[in-house]
């Protein structure tokens, strides 16, 4: 199931099998957004797998940020925007990094489904795909397998929406504003020096009518070989991921 409209495409895909490209589709890029698939939480396997403790950090192979794990049928949307980061390689590193940023519904804890938007950012050789803009992102879900996604690039005004649906079912259990070092074919890709990412006027809404923003989340690190790379800060508006 593939949604791609212009530079940004939209996904809810299901989980852990289907391909969902989405992401810059600038042409020098196709080759890598073709093979793109952003996947559920993996668990880290490193030193930290097992600590949680009393920061409430979560260690993760691939994504960082904040993430609601609650009962089912708590959340039904989610917002946030962020500054498009200016990503390069890690010292010492060479070649094409990326990763990308995203707010979404389940696929964490709930392991069936995922419902996110988000922007992709690339580093090839130190060529950025594109960095420096605003993007609010948005989902709403509408039933368990159907929702919507919106992104306006709040430099220009302009807004993507997109109606999906997917055989995949959403639980409505987890609500997260997550940096995620996405897969191409069967591995990650080599995740980029992000800087930092901050998502602001973050708010999930809640099925009972009310809403959120993302004080009481746990918050996820990424960790790759033993080192993590990420550290993540909530206020009771804002997401804050920093590469470490
Ligand atoms: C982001 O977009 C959503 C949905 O269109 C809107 O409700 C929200 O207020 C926007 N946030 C900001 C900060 O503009
Ligand atoms: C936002 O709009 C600017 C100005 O047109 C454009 O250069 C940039 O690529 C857009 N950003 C995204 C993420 O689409």
């Amino acid at each position: 199931m593939v949604f791609a409209a212009g530079l940004l495409s939209l996904a809810l895909f299901a989980l852990p099998a289907l391909a969902a490209p989405r992401g810059a589709a600038r042409s020098t890029l196709a080759s890598r957004v073709a093979g793109r698939r952003s996947g559920p939480k993996i668990p880290s396997n490193g030193i930290n797998a097992l600590t949680k403790g009393s920061s409430n950090v979560e260690y993760s192979q691939n994504w960082a940020g904040a993430s609601f794990e609650s009962a089912k049928n708590t959340y039904k949307a989610v917002t946030g925007s962020f500054v498009v980061p200016t990503p390069s390689a890690p010292k010492g590193g060479s070649g094409s990094y990326a990763a990308s940023a995203w707010v979404g519904i389940d696929g964490d804890t709930c392991e069936t489904g995922i419902l996110q938007t988000g922007v992709d950012f690339t580093v090839d050789n130190g060529k950025v795909s594109y960095d420096g803009d605003t993007i609010n992102v948005t989902v709403v879900a509408a039933s368990t397998t159907s929702g919507t996604a919106t992104i306006t690039n709040e430099s220009t005004g302009v807004t993507v929406s997109k109606s999906l649906k997917s055989s995949a079912k959403l639980c409505f259990e987890n609500a997260e504003w997550i940096v995620e070092d996405f897969e191409e074919g069967d591995s990650l890709v080599k995740f980029a020096d992000f800087g930092s990412v901050t998502f602001t006027n973050a708010v999930a809404t809640l099925q009972s009518g009310g809403t959120t923003g993302p004080t009481g989340a746990v918050l996820i690190d990424i960790e790759q070989s033993n080192k993590v790379l990420t550290s993540t800060s909530t206020t009771s508006d804002s997401v804050t991921v920093s590469y470490t």
